[in-house]
């Protein structure tokens, strides 16, 4: 009988063999040491504090990694919530896809808001005339608003209220949840978890990893030792075929969920937890989401769909009324200075910014 996938096995079983399988990310003692001192000072402070994760996660496909799978995520929601959890007197440790967007700088940062088209060059003052230089400064119509953001952002680090912790992988994505969740105990009910990273659902285990680059062509014998081809790695029903020698067919595990572990293990008693759902088949999200509450048996699944994520979401809860959904209506949706629709928080949504899903635009 074949052994069972670490994706299959029991929660506790699947949590011994997944971590195992991995070293930790060698970032994990420095973001263990950071995190003890962050949550130190606002358990001290009696301050609730929520892990938001954001962004995708990538699946290498070599152990010395030159390709990878990735996902959409570019970790607006993120970056988003995690302002809103700041402005609501949360301390918030955003735990993130290295490059993905940031709470603060997301509003500056994205390719459809340049920073630059912020900025200008002031006309040379009579003390810069000699040197020909104007001083470089943000454009009159956007004062108010990068004011506003500055002083939020300020705020934020001079308190020391948000801590920045970089993933990449799926596995030290893992690993820092992990760590994060256990060293969250001392906050107790004070402590939320948020869970909008667009984790992958499918890895190749490190057991069948190749460590090297995949190679395309075949190398002379003498070579073939540590060099894995294409042609080890496909796998299935064509795999005889000689128009297939030079596909790369992956083979991949479903990743084990360890919403499980988090919700009964991890994470502080009394703490909630509140997961993302991803569909883009508009008759599967609800029941998706409603299958996600009762197998983990956790407080909120937001469902979203891909098209429609910024604008509309599905609250999927344990009590009445158990289905709720939150929508912004066109006239209340932010423009980027492009023009391109940008994401309004789902707390300003909340806020009475919304209409019943049958009144919407
Ligand atoms: O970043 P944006 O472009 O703004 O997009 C935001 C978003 C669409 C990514 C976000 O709103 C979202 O829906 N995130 C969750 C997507 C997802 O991974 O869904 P899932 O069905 O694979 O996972 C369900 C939940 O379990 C998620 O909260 C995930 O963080 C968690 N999970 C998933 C896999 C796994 N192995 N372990 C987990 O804990």
């Amino acid at each position: 009988m074949a052994a069972p996938l670490v994706g299959e096995m029991e929660p506790a079983a699947a949590e011994s063999v997944y971590f195992n399988e991995y070293p930790p990310p060698k970032a994990l003692p420095k973001h263990e040491a950071l995190a003890r001192a962050f949550i130190q000072l606002h358990v001290e402070a009696n301050r609730r504090v929520v892990l938001v994760t954001s962004g995708g996660t990538t699946v290498p496909l070599e152990a010395q990694t030159v390709r990878f799978i990735d996902n959409f995520s570019a970790g607006t929601r993120g970056a988003t919530s995690a302002e809103y959890f700041l402005e609501q007197g949360y301390a918030v440790i955003f735990l993130h896809r290295q490059y993905s967007l940031l709470p603060y700088s997301r509003h500056y940062s994205h390719s459809t808001n340049c920073f630059l088209d912020f900025m200008d060059e002031a006309p040379p003052s009579a003390d810069s005339a000699e040197s020909g230089h104007g001083s470089i400064m943000v454009r009159d119509e956007y004062q108010d608003q990068m004011r506003s953001v500055l002083r939020k952002y300020r705020y934020a680090k001079q308190n020391n209220r948000l801590l920045l912790l970089p993933f990449t992988t799926v596995s030290e994505y893992m690993f820092e949840l992990r760590s994060m969740a256990k060293i969250m105990r001392p906050i107790g009910p004070n402590a939320l978890f948020y869970l909008a990273a667009a984790v992958s659902d499918f890895f190749i285990p490190r057991s069948r990893m190749a460590e090297h680059k995949i190679q395309s062509s075949e190398l002379p014998a003498h070579l073939q030792g540590s060099a894995v081809g294409a042609d080890d790695i496909y796998t299935g029903e064509n795999e005889e075929q000689p128009s297939n020698r030079k596909k790369l067919v992956v083979n991949l595990d479903p990743v084990p969920k360890f919403l499980h572990r988090l919700v009964d293990g991890w994470a502080p008693e009394g703490s909630m937890v509140v997961s993302f759902k991803l569909e883009t088949d508009p008759s599967l999200l609800v029941y998706k989401a409603r299958t996600a509450l009762q197998r983990y048996s956790h407080h909120l699944v937001i469902g979203n769909l891909l098209s429609t994520r910024k604008w509309e979401v599905v609250f999927i809860t344990p009590d009445e009324p158990h289905e709720r959904w939150i929508r912004v209506p066109k006239s209340k949706r932010s423009k980027s200075i492009s023009g391109v629709e940008d994401q309004v928080g789902l707390a300003e949504a909340q806020k009475g910014n919304t209409v019943p899903l049958d009144q919407s635009e």
